[in-house]
Protein backbone atom coordinates (compact mmCIF):
# COMPACT_ATOMS: atom_id res chain seq x y z
CA UNK A 1 0.00 0.00 0.00
CA UNK A 2 2.80 2.16 0.76
CA UNK A 3 4.46 1.78 -2.79
CA UNK A 4 1.16 2.88 -4.36
CA UNK A 5 0.38 5.97 -2.13
CA UNK A 6 4.07 6.86 -2.52
CA UNK A 7 5.23 6.75 -6.32
CA UNK A 8 8.03 8.79 -5.42
CA UNK A 9 9.69 5.84 -3.20
CA UNK A 10 10.38 8.33 -0.82
CA UNK A 11 9.69 5.40 1.66
CA UNK A 12 12.65 2.82 0.52
CA UNK A 13 14.63 5.73 0.82
CA UNK A 14 13.92 5.66 4.54
CA UNK A 15 14.56 1.94 4.46
CA UNK A 16 17.73 2.43 3.86
CA UNK A 17 18.81 4.99 6.01
CA UNK A 18 20.89 2.88 8.54
CA UNK A 19 23.09 1.75 5.65
CA UNK A 20 23.34 4.89 4.03
CA UNK A 21 23.87 6.68 7.89
CA UNK A 22 27.15 3.94 8.18
CA UNK A 23 28.42 3.91 4.79
CA UNK A 24 28.83 8.07 4.80
CA UNK A 25 30.23 7.61 8.49
CA UNK A 26 32.73 5.18 7.30
CA UNK A 27 33.61 6.57 3.63
CA UNK A 28 36.74 7.99 3.17
CA UNK A 29 35.45 11.77 3.01
CA UNK A 30 39.16 13.16 4.90
CA UNK A 31 38.78 15.61 8.09
CA UNK A 32 38.21 19.23 8.08
CA UNK A 33 41.26 21.06 10.05
CA UNK A 34 41.06 24.55 11.50
CA UNK A 35 43.37 26.92 13.38
CA UNK A 36 41.68 27.79 16.90
CA UNK A 37 37.92 27.85 16.64
CA UNK A 38 36.68 29.67 19.29
CA UNK A 39 32.00 29.44 17.62
CA UNK A 40 30.62 27.72 15.16
CA UNK A 41 27.85 28.10 13.34
CA UNK A 42 25.73 26.21 11.25
CA UNK A 43 23.68 27.20 8.36
CA UNK A 44 21.37 25.66 5.94
CA UNK A 45 17.96 25.89 5.31
CA UNK A 46 15.22 23.11 5.70
CA UNK A 47 16.15 19.95 5.49
CA UNK A 48 20.17 21.29 5.73
CA UNK A 49 18.90 23.88 8.52
CA UNK A 50 17.43 20.68 10.33
CA UNK A 51 20.99 18.61 10.22
CA UNK A 52 22.44 22.19 11.78
CA UNK A 53 19.79 21.87 14.52
CA UNK A 54 21.05 18.50 15.58
CA UNK A 55 24.78 19.40 15.24
CA UNK A 56 23.59 22.48 17.80
CA UNK A 57 22.13 20.33 19.71
CA UNK A 58 24.86 17.97 20.32
CA UNK A 59 27.23 21.00 20.84
CA UNK A 60 25.43 23.06 23.08
CA UNK A 61 26.36 20.75 25.81
CA UNK A 62 30.15 21.28 25.22
CA UNK A 63 31.81 24.55 25.76
CA UNK A 64 31.82 25.70 22.41
CA UNK A 65 29.28 28.79 21.60
CA UNK A 66 27.22 27.69 18.64
CA UNK A 67 24.69 29.43 16.27
CA UNK A 68 22.12 28.49 13.75
CA UNK A 69 21.51 30.69 10.86
CA UNK A 70 18.27 29.81 9.00
CA UNK A 71 18.57 32.94 6.93
CA UNK A 72 20.42 35.24 5.01
CA UNK A 73 22.58 36.87 7.42
CA UNK A 74 25.53 35.86 9.27
CA UNK A 75 25.93 36.72 13.01
CA UNK A 76 28.02 40.28 12.67
CA UNK A 77 30.40 38.55 15.49
CA UNK A 78 31.43 36.21 12.86
CA UNK A 79 35.32 36.54 12.34
CA UNK A 80 38.20 34.42 11.65
CA UNK A 81 37.62 32.47 15.39
CA UNK A 82 34.57 31.34 13.67
CA UNK A 83 33.44 27.76 11.79
CA UNK A 84 30.75 28.91 9.26
CA UNK A 85 29.49 25.35 8.86
CA UNK A 86 27.23 25.83 5.88
CA UNK A 87 25.00 22.80 3.93
CA UNK A 88 22.85 23.39 0.71
CA UNK A 89 21.98 19.43 -0.30
CA UNK A 90 20.75 20.78 -3.32
CA UNK A 91 23.66 22.87 -3.54
CA UNK A 92 21.47 26.20 -4.91
CA UNK A 93 19.97 27.43 -2.13
CA UNK A 94 20.16 31.40 -2.17
CA UNK A 95 19.86 31.89 1.36
CA UNK A 96 22.75 29.49 1.87
CA UNK A 97 25.11 31.02 -1.03
CA UNK A 98 24.55 34.47 0.74
CA UNK A 99 25.91 32.96 3.48
CA UNK A 100 28.64 31.41 2.83
CA UNK A 101 30.23 34.54 0.75
CA UNK A 102 29.37 36.79 3.73
CA UNK A 103 31.29 34.11 5.48
CA UNK A 104 34.40 34.76 3.00
CA UNK A 105 33.92 37.91 3.20
CA UNK A 106 34.37 37.95 7.16
CA UNK A 107 37.73 36.12 7.06
CA UNK A 108 36.08 33.07 9.05
CA UNK A 109 37.16 29.50 8.18
CA UNK A 110 34.65 27.76 6.24
CA UNK A 111 33.30 23.92 5.55
CA UNK A 112 30.77 23.38 2.84
CA UNK A 113 28.66 20.60 1.89
CA UNK A 114 26.33 19.89 -0.99
CA UNK A 115 25.78 17.47 -3.66
CA UNK A 116 26.98 19.73 -6.14
CA UNK A 117 24.98 23.19 -7.48
CA UNK A 118 25.91 26.32 -7.36
CA UNK A 119 28.09 25.87 -3.86
CA UNK A 120 30.48 23.59 -5.40
CA UNK A 121 31.10 26.11 -8.16
CA UNK A 122 31.60 28.86 -5.93
CA UNK A 123 33.68 26.78 -3.37
CA UNK A 124 35.66 25.50 -6.54
CA UNK A 125 36.03 28.83 -7.55
CA UNK A 126 37.56 30.53 -4.31
CA UNK A 127 39.33 27.16 -3.23
CA UNK A 128 37.52 27.29 0.23
CA UNK A 129 36.80 23.39 1.92
CA UNK A 130 34.50 21.52 0.40
CA UNK A 131 32.71 18.23 0.96
CA UNK A 132 30.44 16.67 -2.07
CA UNK A 133 28.12 13.85 -0.79
CA UNK A 134 25.47 12.33 -2.57
CA UNK A 135 21.76 13.31 -2.40
CA UNK A 136 19.18 10.65 -1.91
CA UNK A 137 15.74 10.97 -3.77
CA UNK A 138 15.72 14.48 -1.87
CA UNK A 139 16.79 17.30 0.15
CA UNK A 140 15.05 16.07 3.37
CA UNK A 141 15.61 12.44 2.62
CA UNK A 142 19.24 13.03 2.45
CA UNK A 143 19.05 13.41 5.66
CA UNK A 144 21.78 10.25 6.94
CA UNK A 145 23.99 11.10 3.87
CA UNK A 146 24.91 14.20 5.31
CA UNK A 147 24.24 13.91 8.97
CA UNK A 148 26.90 10.85 8.84
CA UNK A 149 29.00 12.80 6.55
CA UNK A 150 29.87 15.67 8.38
CA UNK A 151 30.01 13.99 11.85
CA UNK A 152 32.71 12.31 10.15
CA UNK A 153 34.06 14.96 8.26
CA UNK A 154 33.76 17.80 11.29
CA UNK A 155 35.31 15.71 13.89
CA UNK A 156 38.66 16.67 14.41
CA UNK A 157 37.15 20.29 15.22
CA UNK A 158 34.35 19.77 17.19
CA UNK A 159 33.53 16.99 19.79
CA UNK A 160 31.69 13.87 18.31
CA UNK A 161 30.89 11.16 20.69
CA UNK A 162 32.13 7.76 18.67
CA UNK A 163 29.69 5.56 20.59
CA UNK A 164 26.94 8.01 20.03
CA UNK A 165 27.81 7.65 16.52
CA UNK A 166 27.29 3.75 16.42
CA UNK A 167 24.49 3.57 18.96
CA UNK A 168 22.33 5.71 16.95
CA UNK A 169 22.57 3.99 13.72
CA UNK A 170 21.97 0.52 15.72
CA UNK A 171 19.26 1.57 17.50
CA UNK A 172 17.76 3.16 13.91
CA UNK A 173 18.00 -0.22 12.64
CA UNK A 174 16.31 -1.96 15.56
CA UNK A 175 13.47 0.95 15.27
CA UNK A 176 13.34 -0.21 11.83
CA UNK A 177 11.93 -4.00 12.07
CA UNK A 178 9.07 -1.48 14.30
CA UNK A 179 8.19 0.83 12.35
CA UNK A 180 7.78 -1.06 8.60
CA UNK A 181 4.23 -0.50 7.55
CA UNK A 182 4.09 -4.63 7.86
CA UNK A 183 3.63 -4.41 11.33
CA UNK A 184 0.55 -3.41 12.85
CA UNK A 185 1.15 -2.89 16.18
CA UNK A 186 3.75 0.06 14.68
CA UNK A 187 4.01 2.96 16.72
CA UNK A 188 4.65 5.36 13.69
CA UNK A 189 1.63 4.25 11.60
CA UNK A 190 -0.61 4.29 15.05
CA UNK A 191 0.75 8.25 15.24
CA UNK A 192 -0.44 9.11 11.96
CA UNK A 193 -4.10 6.82 12.05
CA UNK A 194 -4.77 9.05 15.36
CA UNK A 195 -3.56 12.45 13.87
CA UNK A 196 -7.18 14.04 12.47
CA UNK A 197 -6.72 18.04 12.78
CA UNK A 198 -3.64 20.10 13.64
CA UNK A 199 -1.11 18.69 15.91
CA UNK A 200 0.93 20.78 17.83
CA UNK A 201 4.09 19.58 19.19
CA UNK A 202 5.44 20.23 22.22
CA UNK A 203 8.92 19.37 22.73
CA UNK A 204 11.85 20.07 25.56
CA UNK A 205 14.56 22.19 25.15
CA UNK A 206 17.05 19.45 24.40
CA UNK A 207 14.91 17.67 21.79
CA UNK A 208 14.06 21.11 19.92
CA UNK A 209 15.92 19.26 16.43
CA UNK A 210 13.77 16.10 16.22
CA UNK A 211 10.78 18.35 17.42
CA UNK A 212 11.31 20.86 14.24
CA UNK A 213 11.97 18.47 12.00
CA UNK A 214 8.42 16.60 12.77
CA UNK A 215 7.33 19.56 12.17
CA UNK A 216 8.93 20.01 8.63
CA UNK A 217 8.15 16.53 7.74
CA UNK A 218 4.72 16.91 8.58
CA UNK A 219 4.48 19.43 6.46
CA UNK A 220 6.45 18.47 3.59
CA UNK A 221 5.29 15.23 3.67
CA UNK A 222 1.94 15.01 4.76
CA UNK A 223 1.30 18.70 3.77
CA UNK A 224 -0.47 20.11 6.82
CA UNK A 225 -0.42 22.77 9.07
CA UNK A 226 1.79 22.26 12.48
CA UNK A 227 2.81 24.04 15.13
CA UNK A 228 5.71 23.08 17.37
CA UNK A 229 6.35 25.11 20.36
CA UNK A 230 9.09 24.17 23.59
CA UNK A 231 7.26 23.09 26.28
CA UNK A 232 8.30 25.61 29.33
CA UNK A 233 7.55 28.78 26.55
CA UNK A 234 4.25 27.54 25.70
CA UNK A 235 3.15 27.32 29.13
CA UNK A 236 3.03 30.59 29.36
CA UNK A 237 1.63 31.63 25.63
CA UNK A 238 0.22 28.86 23.99
CA UNK A 239 -1.46 26.94 25.92
CA UNK A 240 -3.66 29.40 25.63
CA UNK A 241 -5.40 28.53 22.74
CA UNK A 242 -6.33 25.53 23.78
CA UNK A 243 -9.44 27.55 25.25
CA UNK A 244 -10.88 28.80 22.11
CA UNK A 245 -11.78 24.78 20.99
CA UNK A 246 -10.64 24.02 17.17
CA UNK A 247 -9.17 20.57 15.74
CA UNK A 248 -5.53 20.62 17.03
CA UNK A 249 -4.11 17.36 18.26
CA UNK A 250 -1.60 17.86 21.04
CA UNK A 251 1.64 15.95 21.09
CA UNK A 252 3.82 15.42 23.55
CA UNK A 253 7.45 14.61 22.81
CA UNK A 254 9.45 13.83 26.01
CA UNK A 255 13.20 13.35 26.96
CA UNK A 256 14.16 10.23 29.00
CA UNK A 257 15.68 12.09 31.02
CA UNK A 258 14.33 15.58 30.45
CA UNK A 259 15.35 18.26 33.77
CA UNK A 260 12.94 17.78 36.84
CA UNK A 261 11.53 20.98 36.15
CA UNK A 262 10.96 19.68 32.75
CA UNK A 263 9.35 16.21 33.88
CA UNK A 264 7.07 18.43 36.43
CA UNK A 265 5.73 20.73 33.25
CA UNK A 266 4.72 17.24 31.55
CA UNK A 267 2.41 16.16 34.54
CA UNK A 268 1.13 19.44 34.74
CA UNK A 269 0.12 19.85 31.40
CA UNK A 270 -0.92 15.89 31.15
CA UNK A 271 -3.44 17.07 33.49
CA UNK A 272 -4.56 19.89 31.98
CA UNK A 273 -5.45 18.12 28.77
CA UNK A 274 -7.04 15.35 30.98
CA UNK A 275 -9.57 18.54 32.58
CA UNK A 276 -10.50 19.81 29.55
CA UNK A 277 -10.93 16.66 27.68
CA UNK A 278 -8.63 16.68 24.90
CA UNK A 279 -6.65 13.58 23.93
CA UNK A 280 -3.23 13.80 23.19
CA UNK A 281 -0.30 11.34 21.88
CA UNK A 282 3.26 11.18 23.96
CA UNK A 283 6.19 9.85 22.34
CA UNK A 284 9.36 9.36 24.13
CA UNK A 285 12.88 9.03 23.31
CA UNK A 286 15.48 6.53 23.98
CA UNK A 287 17.75 6.70 26.58
CA UNK A 288 21.58 7.48 25.41
CA UNK A 289 23.44 10.25 24.06
CA UNK A 290 22.08 13.42 23.03
CA UNK A 291 22.28 12.08 19.10
CA UNK A 292 21.01 8.89 19.41
CA UNK A 293 17.93 10.46 21.28
CA UNK A 294 17.19 13.03 18.52
CA UNK A 295 18.27 10.25 15.64
CA UNK A 296 15.10 7.46 16.91
CA UNK A 297 12.56 10.39 17.03
CA UNK A 298 13.87 11.66 13.69
CA UNK A 299 13.82 8.16 11.78
CA UNK A 300 10.14 7.34 14.10
CA UNK A 301 8.12 10.91 13.17
CA UNK A 302 9.33 11.17 9.58
CA UNK A 303 7.76 7.18 8.93
CA UNK A 304 4.87 8.64 10.79
CA UNK A 305 4.74 11.96 8.29
CA UNK A 306 5.15 9.44 5.22
CA UNK A 307 2.09 7.62 6.15
CA UNK A 308 -0.10 10.31 7.45
CA UNK A 309 0.46 11.59 3.60
CA UNK A 310 -0.68 8.36 2.26
CA UNK A 311 -3.72 7.91 4.85
CA UNK A 312 -4.68 11.03 3.45
CA UNK A 313 -4.21 10.72 0.27
CA UNK A 314 -1.20 12.87 -1.03
CA UNK A 315 1.82 11.92 -2.18
CA UNK A 316 4.90 12.83 0.02
CA UNK A 317 7.58 13.18 -2.23
CA UNK A 318 6.69 16.42 -4.53
CA UNK A 319 7.07 20.34 -2.79
CA UNK A 320 5.47 22.53 -5.93
CA UNK A 321 5.37 24.95 -3.43
CA UNK A 322 8.86 25.18 -2.37
CA UNK A 323 9.50 25.14 -6.28
CA UNK A 324 6.93 27.96 -6.73
CA UNK A 325 9.02 29.98 -3.81
CA UNK A 326 12.73 29.13 -5.29
CA UNK A 327 11.55 29.57 -9.07
CA UNK A 328 10.76 33.48 -7.71
CA UNK A 329 13.96 34.15 -5.93
C1 LIG B 1 13.09 19.45 0.11
C2 LIG B 1 13.58 19.93 1.39
C3 LIG B 1 13.73 21.40 1.62
C4 LIG B 1 15.16 21.83 1.28
C5 LIG B 1 15.32 23.34 1.41
C6 LIG B 1 16.75 23.79 1.21
O1 LIG B 1 13.23 18.05 0.03
O2 LIG B 1 13.90 19.16 2.24
O3 LIG B 1 13.40 21.69 2.95
O4 LIG B 1 16.06 21.17 2.13
O5 LIG B 1 14.51 23.97 0.47
O6 LIG B 1 17.31 23.18 0.09
P1 LIG B 1 18.76 22.57 0.17
O7 LIG B 1 18.74 21.58 1.27
O8 LIG B 1 18.99 21.97 -1.17
O9 LIG B 1 19.67 23.72 0.44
Amino acid sequence: WLDKGDPGGMHRTYDRWPEIAEESYSEEYGQAESGGVSDVVFAGMGGSGAIGDVLYSMLSKTGIHVSVVKGYVLPRTAGPGTLVVSTSISGNTRETLTVIEAAREAGCQTACFCSGGEMLEYCTRHKMPHWVVPMHHSPRTSFPSFLYAMLSVLGGVIPVDEKDVRDSISDMRELRSRISPEREDNPALELARWIKGMPVIYYPWGLQAAAVRFKNSLQENAKCHVIAEDVIEACHNGIVSWEGGGNAQPILIEGADDYYKTKERWAILRGFFESRGIGYREVRSVKGGVLSKIINLVYLLDYASIYLAVLRGVEPSPVPAIDYIKRHL
